[in-house]
């Protein structure tokens, strides 16, 4: 009886060593887990609004889902209608995160970004909470049919902008004005239903 008892006592130690000595053994499937993201863990793509874009020539892109905010804009303050950059989800749904609106209205500039700290960071910079403070809800990768949101920035303009349109995007890069600044956040393309 003793001696079969060391044999189970060393085939787990055997096996608990196979399983420590080699930590490859586990990231296959954390791989797969990433990158074949389940349908479930989207938000539901018919709860999806238009982010209206306007522009204050020369002065700022604002981009807001609140029909208010575009009439207020190209009312009293003369901004220009420029149609629909993405859609967005007006609340926070699955693997969404809140895409903060700052303004600096000495530069008058709007800056939108996923990241708590960036917003921090403009908020510490001349920038303040929009009247929202977040536009709206949109994915940090590109799953569930999200498309990337290009952000630009105009150094000269104090101006940011976004878009999903990657010939705009390449244009605004080769007319030299305009820095890349990444991607801001993915969202859902305005045409695809
Ligand atoms: C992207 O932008 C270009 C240049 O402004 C425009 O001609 C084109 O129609 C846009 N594409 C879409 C899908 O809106």
């Amino acid at each position: 009886m003793k001696s079969s008892f060391n044999a189970v006592a060393f085939a787990t130690s055997a096996l608990l060593l196979a399983l420590y000595a080699s930590p490859s053994a586990s990231a296959p499937a954390q791989s797969t887990t990433v990158t074949s993201p389940s349908p479930l863990t989207c938000g539901d793509p018919s709860d999806a609004v238009p982010l209206y874009i306007t522009d204050s020539p020369g002065q700022t892109f604002y981009y807001t889902i609140l029909n208010t905010d575009v009439d207020a804009l190209i009312g009293p303050y003369g901004y220009s209608f420029l149609g629909i950059a993405a859609r967005v989800f007006p609340t926070q749904e699955l693997s969404t995160v809140p895409f903060f609106h700052v303004q600096n209205d000495q530069t008058v500039d709007n800056f939108y970004t996923t990241s708590a700290t960036a917003r921090d960071n403009a908020l510490e910079n001349g920038y303040v909470n929009s009247s929202t403070g977040i536009a709206a809800y949109i994915y940090t990768s590109e799953i569930c049919g999200s498309v990337p949101f290009y952000e630009l920035y105009s150094t000269a303009a104090t101006e940011h902008f976004y878009t999903i349109n990657e010939t705009d995007y390449d244009a605004k890069l080769a007319s030299g004005a305009w820095t890349d600044e990444g991607i801001a956040g993915y969202v859902l393309d305005f045409d695809s239903c």
